[in-house]
C-alpha cells in the first residue's frame, strides 16, 4: 500500500537510527554524522550476496535487509531482541519495494537454536551487537552454527588497537557512557576468538574513535573494526601449533555445549564470493586468512571520513549498494 506524502513526512519526524530518504527529497535524520562511515555496508559491497541465503542479526530499522535486497538476494532474514522498530522497518520494506522475514531472539545468545527453523545462511551479519553482551564469545559460539561451510560472516565492534589477548571492560563508563556497553577487546583477541570459532578473516576495516574522546582506555587507541570471515572447517583458521584451541573446541564443556556446529561433509558448500582488496590478495591466497592487526595497522585497511554519500548511513532511493 503506498503511502501518501503526508503520512511520510510525518514518519520523517520520527526517531530515526539510519538516516533514509522516504521519498524523493524527503531525507529521515538519523543518529550518525554525514561523512560518518557505515563500514559493514562498504565491506558487504565487495560480498556477491545474488541468489544467497542472508541474515542480519540486530537489523534496526533494515537498512542491511534493504541493501541485501537490491544485491539480489535469495532469502532475508533480519533478526533482532525485540520489535523496538517494526514500524519503520515496514515503512522501508514499502517504500524500498523490499521484503525479508523478521525474528524476535530476545538476547543474542543460543541463535542457532532460535533460528533453527530458518536453516543456515550464506551470508550473516552480526554489526553493532558484540559491545552490547555480557559474553562475546557466547554470541559468537552461538552465532558460528548458522552459516554454511564456505559461507561469510561479517561482524562489526569495537576494539582496542594493541597487540595484546586481553579485553577491556567499560567500568564506570570509561569506554562509553551508553549503560549497554561492556567489552572492546583487542584485535588479535578479537581476531583468536573468530578463529577459534572456525572464521577464517578475509578482509576487514577499521576506524580509529576521535582521540580527543574523553570515553577510551587511557593511552591506547580504540576504534570500530568490521572484519569479513569465511567459515572454514574445524580447527583450520587456528594457528598450526595451537593444539591448546584444537583442544579446547572438541573437549571444552563451553564449546561442545554453546556451539552446536554441523560439519558433516555431506552438506553442500556455500559458493558465495568475495572481491578482495589487492593489498590482501597474496595474504589470503598464502595462509587463507588475514592477520587483522597487520592488515589495520600497515596494509591501510583503515577509514576515517566516509568520502562518498553510498559510505554513510544514508540510504537514498537511488539504487545503490
Ligand atoms: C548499535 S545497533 C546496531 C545496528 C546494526 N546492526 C548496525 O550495525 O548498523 C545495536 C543492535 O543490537 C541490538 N541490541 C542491543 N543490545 C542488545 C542486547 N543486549 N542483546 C541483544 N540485542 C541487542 C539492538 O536492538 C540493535 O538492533
Amino acid at each position: 500500500m503506498s503511502m501518501s506524502r503526508e503520512q511520510l513526512e510525518q514518519a520523517a519526524k520520527a526517531w530515526w537510527y539510519y538516516t533514509v530518504e522516504l521519498a524523493p527529497g524527503l531525507i529521515a535524520p538519523g543518529s550518525y554524522p554525514t561523512d560518518f562511515p557505515y563500514m559493514p555496508r562498504m565491506l558487504m559491497r565487495n560480498a556477491h550476496l545474488h541468489g544467497q541465503d542472508c541474515l542480519d542479526l540486530g537489523t534496526m530499522e533494515g537498512v542491511i535487509p534493504v541493501l541485501m535486497h537490491r544485491k539480489g538476494a535469495k532469502r532475508i532474514v533480519a533478526a533482532d531482541a525485540v520489535p523496538h522498530c517494526a514500524d519503520k522497518m515496514a515503512l522501508l520494506q514499502n517504500v524500498y519495494g523490499a521484503s525479508w522475514d523478521f525474528r524476535e531472539i530476545g538476547l543474542m545468545y543460543e541463535l542457532s537454536q532460535k533460528l533453527a527453523a530458518d536453516g543456515m545462511f550464506d551470508y550473516v551479519n552480526l554489526s553493532g551487537v558484540l559491545y552490547h553482551v555480557f559474553s562475546p564469545m557466547h554470541t559468537l559460539a552461538s552465532a558460528r552454527p548458522l552459516v554454511k561451510k564456505n559461507g561469510l560472516f561479517m561482524l562489526s565492534t569495537n576494539v582496542v588497537n594493541e597487540q595484546s589477548d586481553l579485553m577491556h571492560f567499560n567500568t564506570a563508563g570509561k569506554l562509553q557512557t551508553e549503560p549497554n556497553t561492556f567489552w572492546y577487546p583487542s584485535i588479535p583477541l578479537l581476531e583468536y576468538m573468530l578463529r577459534y570459532f572456525n572464521f577464517a578473516p578475509i578482509d576487514c576495516l577499521y576506524s580509529r574513535h576521535p582521540s580527543n574522546s574523553p570515553l577510551h582506555v587511557a593511552g591506547k587507541e580504540c576504534g570500530f573494526i568490521s572484519i569479513v570471515c569465511r567459515a572454514v572447517d574445524p580447527g583450520t583458521a587456528l594457528p598450526p601449533g595451537d593444539s591448546w584451541g584444537r583442544h579446547s573446541m572438541l573437549g571444552s564443556w563451553e564449546y561442545v555445549g554453546l556451539s552446536k556446529q554441523n560439519h558433516d561433509p555431506a552438506l553442500p558448500p556455500s559458493t558465495i564470493g568475495y572481491d578482495l582488496p589487492e593489498s590482501l590478495q597474496a595474504m589470503v591466497a598464502q595462509k587463507g586468512a588475514i592477520d587483522l592487526h597487520l592488515a589495520v595497522n600497515e596494509l591501510g585497511r583503515r577509514v576515517e571520513r566516509a568520502k562518498r554519500v553510498e559510505d554513510t548511513y544514508l540510504l537514498r532511493l537511488m539504487d545503490e549498494s
